[in-house]
């Protein structure tokens, strides 16, 4: 079965063809980061009109290169919920316009579901049931996988997403956006120990909270300059860094060994940092636990993870009607459309 998906939730369009939710035909991504990257952030008006600009080239050069006409696709897939609503809509429009032409099923896909499916394209062996470990630029979640469609959140952010912390936080130290990247290359020439930033702690074990360990960047930057002295940028990256991966590992493993997960899984843009990548595969060795990561080429937002999880919401019979709406917000274990 081959599936053309569809995403836009939030400043990448990107479109791919995905066989048998398992193998990528093509995949295209067009990012919008460097014209968000002047103002310090996404600009949802501007994510909007830039994927109205590119969404028919993407889609257009994603079949180009699978070597397909839209008719030969079997199904439409498209990310629906959560994300930026204007920047949604126009990938939920465009898929319905096309399903609809072509007579194609159309199927809705729960974004983060989508990054979680991500590791199906590159671990042909990985099968539910594991724990999932998911880390974006909007999402920190433990997530118990019990089937391909069937999610139960053990815990979640009660304030800022990893993502969204790293990206603050190089904010505060210079860097541009999205800064998570910067912090990584910055974090491995730095000396960890060099600064001290709090845990903070969640009521629930298995929830993160990170924007008190932002506040305590931006003090700690101000508090150096007020007694005129220079921030060491990498030093408090590599600190900021083994502080947020500790925290997301500790938790995660414990969330894992409590309930009896021996296969654990990470997914999300945050998936690609090393530190995180590292503390996870030895807290998986030291517990005998097997680690799936996607590879960084999937960790970001892309289609082929829309396309891949498409296929299975497919096979459950999770087909949208012509009505279908975009939404900024959706748990991903009751997801309803
Ligand atoms: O999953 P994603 O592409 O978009 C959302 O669905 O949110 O995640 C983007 C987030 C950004 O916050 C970005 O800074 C972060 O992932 N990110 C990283 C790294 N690469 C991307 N954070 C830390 N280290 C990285 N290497
Ligand atoms: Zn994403």
């Amino acid at each position: 079965m081959d599936i053309l998906a569809i995403e836009s939730s939030c400043d990448e369009t990107a479109a791919a063809v995905v066989r048998d939710g398992r193998e990528i035909i093509s995949s295209v991504v067009a990012t919008q980061i460097e014209e968000h990257r002047l103002y310090g952030g996404v600009v949802p008006e501007i994510a909007s009109r830039r994927h109205c600009e590119s969404i028919c080239g993407v889609v257009s050069e994603a079949l180009e290169k699978a070597g397909m006409a839209a008719k030969d696709v079997d199904a439409i897939a498209v990310s629906f919920a959560p994300g930026l609503v204007g920047a949604l809509l126009v990938g939920v429009n465009f898929a319905k316009g096309l399903a609809f032409s072509l007579g194609k099923p159309l199927i809705p896909v729960h974004h983060i579901r989508g990054h979680i499916a991500a590791n199906y394209l590159a671990h042909k062996e990985l099968e539910p049931p594991y724990m999932c470990l998911v880390v974006s630029g909007s999402h920190s979640h433990i997530v118990k996988v019990k089937s391909h469609t069937e999610f139960e959140t053990l815990g979640r952010t009660i304030d800022d997403a990893a993502g969204e912390a790293f990206d603050k936080a190089a904010r505060a130290m210079g860097f541009p956006y999205p800064g998570g990247v910067f912090i990584d290359s910055a974090a491995k020439l730095g000396d960890s120990s060099k600064y001290k930033l709090p845990r903070p702690h969640t009521p629930n074990p298995y929830d993160f909270s990170f924007s008190g360990l932002k506040t305590a960047v931006l003090n700690l930057i101000h508090n150096t300059e007020q007694r005129g002295e220079e921030i060491d940028v990498n030093s408090l990256s590599a600190c900021f860094q083994e502080t947020v991966c500790e925290m997301l590992t500790e938790k995660f493993i414990s969330a894992a060994v409590e309930n009896n997960y021996k296969t654990i899984a990470v997914a999300g843009g945050v998936a690609a940092n090393s530190g995180l990548r590292s503390a996870l595969s030895k807290a998986a060795d030291e517990h005998g636990m097997t680690l799936f990561a996607p590879p960084l080429s999937l960790c970001g937002d892309n289609a082929a993870m829309i396309g891949c999880q498409g296929y299975y919401e497919f096979t459950a019979g999770n087909i949208a009607k012509t009505n279908l709406n975009a939404y900024a917000t959706m748990p991903l274990d009751e997801v309803r459309w």
